[in-house]
Order: structure tokens, then sequence, then C-alpha cells
């Protein structure tokens, strides 16, 4: 940790306080347990979002009154339940996932959940699947939590494909606390702030690894 905050500069909490609060604000019950235990277990990265700042998503998407929300990255589905129960019982998630085992792993935790109907996981490069997806919105907000190098595109899909005062959201916009690096990743990653920021009303929310907050003017 001490090693993480001088690289990064970010001051994090101490991890007896952030697991305190998340116990208290945050808490897991059986089904989120398993999706976020399951990466691990499947042999799988354990980089899921953080257990408060899962509760954070499905929180703003309660917030705005989504029903139709599109995420980039699925891993074992633990952000995806967060979400999912924020939505209403005909609410609608579409899971965007590249790899076939992840999105295996997550429909089962998705099922176990009971939000098998609420949650569709399909499997293919996000970029060619948002194609496809264009037709069938405005969507009410978007959480993108997969490769680094696509968040201009999948933050112009945003702009493109959100409704007026719809949410695009971004997790690792400081990209592991490379992003005033010298590298084409964190050229592109500041250049997806920038983007962020003219398109849309937004806020870079310092959890340890930025989480970006930007509303889609007009609503
Ligand atoms: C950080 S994990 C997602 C974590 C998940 N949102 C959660 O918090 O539970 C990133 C996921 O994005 C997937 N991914 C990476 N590049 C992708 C791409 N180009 N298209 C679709 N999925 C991609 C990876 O396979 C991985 O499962």
């Amino acid at each position: 940790m001490a090693d993480d905050q001088s690289r990064t500069g970010i001051r994090y909490a101490a991890p007896d306080i952030v697991s305190f609060c998340d116990r208290v604000h945050a808490a897991h019950d059986g089904p989120l347990r398993e999706a976020f235990e399951a990466p691990a277990a499947a042999g799988m990265p354990p980089i899921m979002v953080a257990p408060s700042e899962g509760k954070l998503l499905g929180f703003l998407l309660g917030l705005i009154g989504a029903r139709r929300v599109v995420e980039i990255g699925t891993l074992a589905g633990y952000s995806a339940i967060r979400m999912a129960r924020a939505l209403p019982p005909d609410g609608h998630l579409i899971s965007l996932e590249v790899d076939p085992k992840h999105a295996s792993v997550a429909r089962q935790n998705i099922e176990r959940a009971g939000l098998g109907e609420r949650v569709e996981v399909r499997v293919g490069q996000a970029l060619s699947l948002l194609g496809e997806l264009a037709g069938e919105g405005p969507f009410d907000a978007v959480f993108v939590d997969a490769d680094k190098e696509g968040y201009c595109d999948y933050g112009r899909w945003a702009r493109d494909n959100l409704r007026p005062g719809g949410l695009l959201l971004a997790d690792n916009v400081y990209l592991f606390g490379n992003l005033l690096a010298d590298t084409p990743t964190a050229e592109a990653m500041r250049r997806f702030h920038e983007e962020s920021a003219a398109a849309f009303e937004s806020v870079c929310v310092p959890t340890p690894d930025g989480l970006l907050l930007a509303r889609q003017r007009g609503g």
C-alpha cells in the first residue's frame, strides 16, 4: 500500500477504515459474495470494482431512475449485479464481454442472484457489439470498465447513445496511477478525460483509481 501511494500519489484511506465502511454501507449478501469471490475461484483476474464503488454505481442509477443500461466489461458479473438490482423489474442491463469464460461465469452468478431476466451478457469485442446496440438506444447509463485503450471510442458511443440526463460512468480513469505517463494508452486516457469534459457535464471522483461521472446535457 505504501509503495502504491508513493507511486500514484493517491492517498488511500487505511484498509481497515475502507473495510469498515464497506461492511456498514455496502455489505455483501450471498449472491454478491459469490460474484465477488468468483474471479479468484475460477482462475480469472480479481479486477472487479470495490464493494463501495459497486454500491455507488447502483445508487447513481437509482437517482436517475435508470431502466436501460449498457456495461462494457462483465468479468464475473459483480458490478452487473450491483447495477441490475437498482433497475426496476422490467429494466434491462446489457453487459458486453470479450472472454467467453468470463461471460459464462458471469451468467451463472447473475442467474444465482435471480437477475437472469434483467441482465443479458453479450460476448464479443465491445466496439463491434456497440455498433449493433446503437439501434436499441437511447440508454439511461453506460458503465465503462474494459480495455483502457478503448475508452475514447466507448465515450463517443455513450455521447451518441445516452438520453439527455443519462450517465457515462468509467472506472480506472487514473490508469492505475499512470495517467500522466508518456505512453499511447495514457495519452488515449487523457483524451478520454478531455473529450468527456467537453461533451458532458463531468467530474472525476477520486476513488483509489479514479471514477469518471459524466452527465449528458439537456436532461
Ligand atoms: C475490470 S474487468 C470488469 C469488471 C466488472 N465490471 C466488475 O466490476 O465486476 C474487465 C473485463 O473487460 C473484458 N474486456 C477487455 N477488453 C474487452 C473488449 N475489447 N471488449 C469486451 N470486453 C473486454 C475483460 O475480459 C474483463 O472481463
